[in-house]
C-alpha cells in the first residue's frame, strides 16, 4: 500500500507540473491560446499514458466524495446523484481538459484508497460555443458550476489515472448563469461549417495523420444508424435514461472510447436496453439492421485504431519532457 501510494503521488506531482506548463492563464475569450493549450495536453504522455485508454469525467459531489466509483448511480440514495462520463483519454485531454487554465498551485494528498491531484483552475468561460465540446449551458446548473469551477482534481489509484473532476462552490452559492441555447447538439455555422469544431475529428488528431478521412467515413455512416435507431436518445448529454459512465455516441470525437464495447454490445444484441415495464427484451428487432451496425462498428474500431496508433508514435516520438 505504502509503495503504490508513493507511486501514485510522484505520477501526480510529475502531471502537475507538465498541466500547469501546459494550460497557463489567459484571457477567457481567446481561443488561439485555447487550441495551442489543449495540443499541448493531447501530447502530453504522462497524463495520457496514465489512464491507460479510459477516463471518467464530470462535477465533484462532496456528498459522493473522491472515489469515481461512488458516482455509479443508486436509485435509492437520498442525495442528488452526480454521474460520469467516459472518454478516451487524449479526447478528455484536448477537449475538455483545456478549457481550463492552471495557474500554477495544486495540492497532491491521499483521500481513502485514492490519490487526489486537486490543481487550481479557471475556466475559459468566454469562448465561442462551438469552442466547447458540447453546449453544457443546455443545463443552466452545470454552466453555472462550469464558469464558477475553482480546481480540477486528479484521481489516481493503484498507478492509474481513473477519474477527473471539476470542483466548484455548492450551488446555492452561486448565482444561475444562463446561456442561450437553442436545443440544438449540434449545428452549422454562419460559415457553412459544421460545429461544435472541436467534436470533429480535426481537432482531435493530426493534419498529416492519414486515417482520418477514412474514420470521418466511418464514424458517418455508423452515426446515420445511431440517429435512425434512437441510441442517440439516450446517449446524448443531457443523459436522461441516467447511465452510469454516460457515453456520448452524437459527436465524432466523444465516440472513440466506445470503438470495442460497440462491437461487442451489438454482436451480444444488447442495446437498445429491455424495458421490464414493457415486457421488451433488449436488442434491435431487425436481424439485417443489426448485422448492417455491427458490419459499421467494426470498420469505425479499425479505422479509429489506425487513426490512434498513429498519434500515439507521434507522442512516444516526442522528446520526454524533464521534471
Ligand atoms: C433507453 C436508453 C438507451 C438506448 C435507446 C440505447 N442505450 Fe446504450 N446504454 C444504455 C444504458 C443505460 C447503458 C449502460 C448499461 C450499464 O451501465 O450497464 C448503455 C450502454 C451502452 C454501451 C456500453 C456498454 C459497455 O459496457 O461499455 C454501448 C456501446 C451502447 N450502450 C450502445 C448503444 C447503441 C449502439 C444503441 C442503439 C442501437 C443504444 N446504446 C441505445 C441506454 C440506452
Amino acid at each position: 500500500m505504502v509503495l503504490s501510494r508513493s507511486v501514485d503521488e510522484m505520477l501526480a506531482v510529475r502531471i502537475a507540473r507538465q498541466l500547469v506548463e501546459a494550460s497557463p492563464p489567459a484571457d477567457p475569450s481567446d481561443a488561439a491560446e485555447r487550441d495551442r493549450a489543449a495540443a499541448r495536453l493531447g501530447a502530453c504522455r504522462d497524463l495520457i499514458d496514465a489512464a491507460q485508454g479510459r477516463i471518467l469525467w464530470g462535477g465533484f459531489n462532496p456528498d459522493q466524495g473522491y472515489d469515481p466509483r461512488a458516482y455509479r448511480l443508486d436509485p435509492d440514495s437520498p442525495i442528488e446523484y452526480f454521474q460520469l462520463t467516459e472518454f478516451e483519454p487524449s479526447v478528455w485531454a484536448r477537449l475538455y481538459l483545456s478549457t481550463f487554465m492552471f495557474p500554477g498551485t495544486y495540492e497532491v494528498r491521499q483521500e481513502g484508497n485514492v490519490v487526489v491531484l486537486a490543481l487550481d483552475a479557471q475556466f475559459r468561460s468566454d469562448l465561442l460555443p462551438g469552442d466547447y465540446p458540447y453546449p453544457f449551458w443546455h443545463s443552466p446548473n452545470k454552466w453555472t458550476a462550469y464558469v464558477n469551477a475553482r480546481k480540477v482534481l486528479l484521481i489516481f489509484r493503484s498507478g492509474r489515472l481513473v477519474a477527473s473532476m471539476r470542483q466548484s462552490p455548492p450551488p446555492e452559492a452561486l448565482n444561475l448563469i444562463r446561456r442561450r441555447w437553442d436545443a440544438q447538439w449540434s449545428w452549422t455555422d454562419e460559415a457553412g461549417l459544421p460545429q461544435p469544431r472541436v467534436a470533429l475529428f480535426s481537432y482531435l488528431f493530426s493534419e498529416d495523420n492519414p486515417h482520418v478521412a477514412a474514420l470521418d467515413a466511418s464514424y458517418r455512416a455508423l452515426e446515420e444508424q445511431f440517429r435512425a435507431q434512437n441510441c442517440v436518445l439516450c446517449h446524448e448529454p443531457d443523459n436522461r435514461s441516467r447511465i452510469n459512465d454516460l457515453l456520448l455516441l452524437g459527436y465524432p470525437n466523444q465516440a472513440l472510447v466506445m470503438r470495442r464495447t460497440l462491437v461487442t454490445v451489438l454482436e451480444a444484441n444488447e442495446m437498445p436496453p429491455g424495458s421490464s415495464l414493457a415486457h421488451a427484451k433488449p436488442g434491435l428487432r431487425d436481424s439485417a439492421v443489426q448485422q448492417e451496425l455491427v458490419r459499421l462498428a467494426r470498420i469505425f474500431e479499425r479505422d479509429a485504431d489506425a487513426a490512434m496508433a498513429y498519434e500515439q508514435l507521434k507522442r512516444a516520438s516526442r522528446p520526454l519532457q524533464d521534471d
